[in-house]
Protein backbone atom coordinates (compact mmCIF):
# COMPACT_ATOMS: atom_id res chain seq x y z
CA UNK A 1 0.00 0.00 0.00
CA UNK A 2 2.95 2.34 0.83
CA UNK A 3 3.71 2.31 -2.66
CA UNK A 4 0.56 4.33 -3.56
CA UNK A 5 0.51 6.65 -0.78
CA UNK A 6 0.86 10.59 -0.92
CA UNK A 7 1.44 11.74 1.99
CA UNK A 8 0.16 15.55 2.01
CA UNK A 9 -1.63 15.84 5.16
CA UNK A 10 -1.74 14.46 8.77
CA UNK A 11 -4.49 12.95 10.34
CA UNK A 12 -5.25 12.26 13.92
CA UNK A 13 -7.48 9.69 15.30
CA UNK A 14 -8.27 8.34 18.61
CA UNK A 15 -10.54 7.97 21.69
CA UNK A 16 -11.82 11.00 23.27
CA UNK A 17 -9.81 13.03 25.52
CA UNK A 18 -6.73 11.80 24.20
CA UNK A 19 -5.80 15.60 22.96
CA UNK A 20 -6.04 15.75 19.03
CA UNK A 21 -7.95 19.07 19.08
CA UNK A 22 -4.62 20.51 21.14
CA UNK A 23 -1.41 18.43 19.71
CA UNK A 24 -3.06 19.46 16.12
CA UNK A 25 -3.21 22.67 16.82
CA UNK A 26 0.28 22.68 17.86
CA UNK A 27 1.61 20.34 15.04
CA UNK A 28 0.01 22.37 12.75
CA UNK A 29 1.49 25.63 13.75
CA UNK A 30 4.72 23.85 13.42
CA UNK A 31 4.57 22.06 10.46
CA UNK A 32 3.12 25.65 8.73
CA UNK A 33 0.04 23.28 8.12
CA UNK A 34 -3.47 24.61 8.36
CA UNK A 35 -5.70 23.04 11.29
CA UNK A 36 -9.29 21.56 10.63
CA UNK A 37 -11.49 19.54 13.43
CA UNK A 38 -14.39 17.52 11.93
CA UNK A 39 -16.02 17.70 14.97
CA UNK A 40 -16.44 21.82 14.53
CA UNK A 41 -16.48 21.14 10.08
CA UNK A 42 -19.61 18.83 11.33
CA UNK A 43 -20.98 21.58 13.31
CA UNK A 44 -20.66 24.30 10.67
CA UNK A 45 -22.18 22.37 8.41
CA UNK A 46 -25.22 21.34 10.60
CA UNK A 47 -25.59 24.21 12.16
CA UNK A 48 -25.86 22.49 15.23
CA UNK A 49 -23.77 21.32 18.04
CA UNK A 50 -22.99 17.43 18.13
CA UNK A 51 -24.84 16.91 21.15
CA UNK A 52 -27.91 18.65 19.11
CA UNK A 53 -27.36 16.28 16.30
CA UNK A 54 -27.10 13.19 18.17
CA UNK A 55 -30.29 13.90 20.33
CA UNK A 56 -32.32 15.24 17.64
CA UNK A 57 -31.36 13.39 14.15
CA UNK A 58 -29.27 10.28 15.88
CA UNK A 59 -26.13 9.11 16.34
CA UNK A 60 -26.41 7.40 12.54
CA UNK A 61 -26.71 10.87 11.28
CA UNK A 62 -24.35 12.24 12.79
CA UNK A 63 -21.83 9.40 11.68
CA UNK A 64 -23.24 9.85 7.75
CA UNK A 65 -21.93 13.62 8.39
CA UNK A 66 -18.80 12.02 9.02
CA UNK A 67 -18.75 9.56 6.07
CA UNK A 68 -19.25 12.34 3.81
CA UNK A 69 -16.62 14.65 5.60
CA UNK A 70 -14.07 11.98 4.96
CA UNK A 71 -14.48 11.15 1.45
CA UNK A 72 -13.83 15.52 1.05
CA UNK A 73 -10.52 15.25 2.71
CA UNK A 74 -8.50 13.71 0.13
CA UNK A 75 -8.92 17.34 -1.59
CA UNK A 76 -6.79 18.71 0.72
CA UNK A 77 -2.80 19.91 1.07
CA UNK A 78 -1.27 20.95 3.67
CA UNK A 79 -3.46 20.23 6.52
CA UNK A 80 -3.25 18.74 10.32
CA UNK A 81 -7.05 16.80 10.41
CA UNK A 82 -8.22 16.25 14.31
CA UNK A 83 -11.16 13.51 13.75
CA UNK A 84 -13.82 12.94 16.36
CA UNK A 85 -12.96 10.16 18.52
CA UNK A 86 -15.62 7.62 16.63
CA UNK A 87 -14.11 8.52 12.81
CA UNK A 88 -11.15 6.78 12.77
CA UNK A 89 -12.84 4.07 14.49
CA UNK A 90 -14.15 2.91 11.00
CA UNK A 91 -11.87 0.99 8.47
CA UNK A 92 -13.67 2.48 5.41
CA UNK A 93 -12.19 6.19 7.02
CA UNK A 94 -9.06 4.44 7.74
CA UNK A 95 -8.74 3.23 4.28
CA UNK A 96 -9.57 6.82 3.09
CA UNK A 97 -7.42 8.65 5.33
CA UNK A 98 -3.90 6.90 4.29
CA UNK A 99 -4.46 7.51 0.91
CA UNK A 100 -3.49 11.15 1.68
CA UNK A 101 -2.03 11.43 5.44
CA UNK A 102 -0.06 9.52 7.67
CA UNK A 103 -2.80 8.54 10.34
CA UNK A 104 -1.38 9.09 13.52
CA UNK A 105 -3.57 7.53 16.47
CA UNK A 106 -3.43 9.06 20.49
CA UNK A 107 -3.52 6.51 22.67
CA UNK A 108 -4.65 6.61 26.81
CA UNK A 109 -5.92 3.47 29.02
CA UNK A 110 -9.94 4.11 30.05
CA UNK A 111 -8.82 5.50 33.60
CA UNK A 112 -7.03 8.07 31.98
CA UNK A 113 -9.26 9.14 29.64
CA UNK A 114 -12.12 9.15 32.27
CA UNK A 115 -9.38 11.54 34.64
CA UNK A 116 -9.40 13.88 31.45
CA UNK A 117 -12.86 14.27 29.93
CA UNK A 118 -14.91 13.23 33.32
CA UNK A 119 -15.82 17.37 34.00
CA UNK A 120 -16.68 18.22 30.56
CA UNK A 121 -20.59 18.05 29.36
CA UNK A 122 -20.77 17.99 25.53
CA UNK A 123 -20.27 14.23 24.68
CA UNK A 124 -23.26 12.98 24.24
CA UNK A 125 -21.62 8.62 24.57
CA UNK A 126 -20.54 9.71 27.96
CA UNK A 127 -23.81 11.05 29.24
CA UNK A 128 -24.72 7.67 31.15
CA UNK A 129 -24.92 6.50 34.69
CA UNK A 130 -21.43 4.39 34.42
CA UNK A 131 -19.35 6.17 31.53
CA UNK A 132 -15.87 4.37 32.28
CA UNK A 133 -17.71 1.07 31.59
CA UNK A 134 -18.37 3.01 28.53
CA UNK A 135 -15.42 3.72 27.77
CA UNK A 136 -13.74 0.44 28.53
CA UNK A 137 -16.70 -0.91 26.35
CA UNK A 138 -15.58 1.58 23.42
CA UNK A 139 -12.10 1.47 23.28
CA UNK A 140 -12.31 -2.13 22.96
CA UNK A 141 -14.74 -2.35 20.50
CA UNK A 142 -12.26 0.43 18.43
CA UNK A 143 -8.80 -0.61 19.33
CA UNK A 144 -8.75 -3.33 16.37
CA UNK A 145 -9.11 -0.41 14.19
CA UNK A 146 -7.05 2.50 16.17
CA UNK A 147 -4.37 -0.18 15.70
CA UNK A 148 -4.42 0.28 11.96
CA UNK A 149 -3.04 3.72 12.01
CA UNK A 150 0.66 4.42 10.78
CA UNK A 151 1.83 5.69 14.07
CA UNK A 152 0.40 4.88 17.88
CA UNK A 153 1.38 7.55 20.32
CA UNK A 154 0.88 6.62 24.20
CA UNK A 155 -0.19 9.82 25.84
CA UNK A 156 -0.41 8.97 29.04
CA UNK A 157 1.98 10.85 31.55
CA UNK A 158 3.27 12.94 28.04
CA UNK A 159 2.76 16.44 27.80
CA UNK A 160 1.05 17.90 25.22
CA UNK A 161 4.03 19.45 23.55
CA UNK A 162 5.87 16.31 24.16
CA UNK A 163 2.88 14.43 22.02
CA UNK A 164 3.49 17.02 19.38
CA UNK A 165 7.12 16.27 19.00
CA UNK A 166 6.86 12.67 18.86
CA UNK A 167 4.16 13.30 15.84
CA UNK A 168 6.24 15.89 13.97
CA UNK A 169 8.92 13.66 14.21
CA UNK A 170 6.82 11.08 12.64
CA UNK A 171 5.86 13.21 10.42
CA UNK A 172 8.78 14.56 8.66
CA UNK A 173 10.46 10.85 8.28
CA UNK A 174 7.29 9.88 6.98
CA UNK A 175 7.72 12.52 4.50
CA UNK A 176 11.45 12.39 3.69
CA UNK A 177 10.99 8.04 3.16
CA UNK A 178 8.36 8.49 0.17
CA UNK A 179 10.72 11.23 -1.33
CA UNK A 180 13.61 8.66 -1.26
CA UNK A 181 11.24 5.98 -3.02
C1 LIG B 1 -17.24 10.81 19.52
C2 LIG B 1 -16.23 11.68 19.88
C3 LIG B 1 -16.40 13.14 19.83
C4 LIG B 1 -17.49 13.54 18.83
C5 LIG B 1 -18.76 12.79 19.11
C6 LIG B 1 -18.57 11.27 19.03
C7 LIG B 1 -16.98 9.35 19.58
O1 LIG B 1 -15.18 13.76 19.44
O2 LIG B 1 -17.08 13.27 17.51
O3 LIG B 1 -19.20 13.17 20.40
O4 LIG B 1 -17.74 8.58 18.95
O5 LIG B 1 -16.01 8.94 20.24
P1 LIG B 1 -13.88 13.88 20.41
O6 LIG B 1 -13.07 12.64 20.25
O7 LIG B 1 -13.16 15.08 19.86
O8 LIG B 1 -14.37 14.10 21.79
Amino acid sequence: MSGQRHIENLALIGFMGTGKSSVGRLVASQLHFNFVDTDEWIERRARKAISRIFTEDGEAAFRLLESQLVAELGRLRRHVISTGGGLGANPVHMASLKKHALVACLWARPEAIWRRVRHATHRPLLREPDPLSRIRRLLEDRAPVYRLADVLINTEMRSVRDVTRQVVHQFRLARSEGKQR
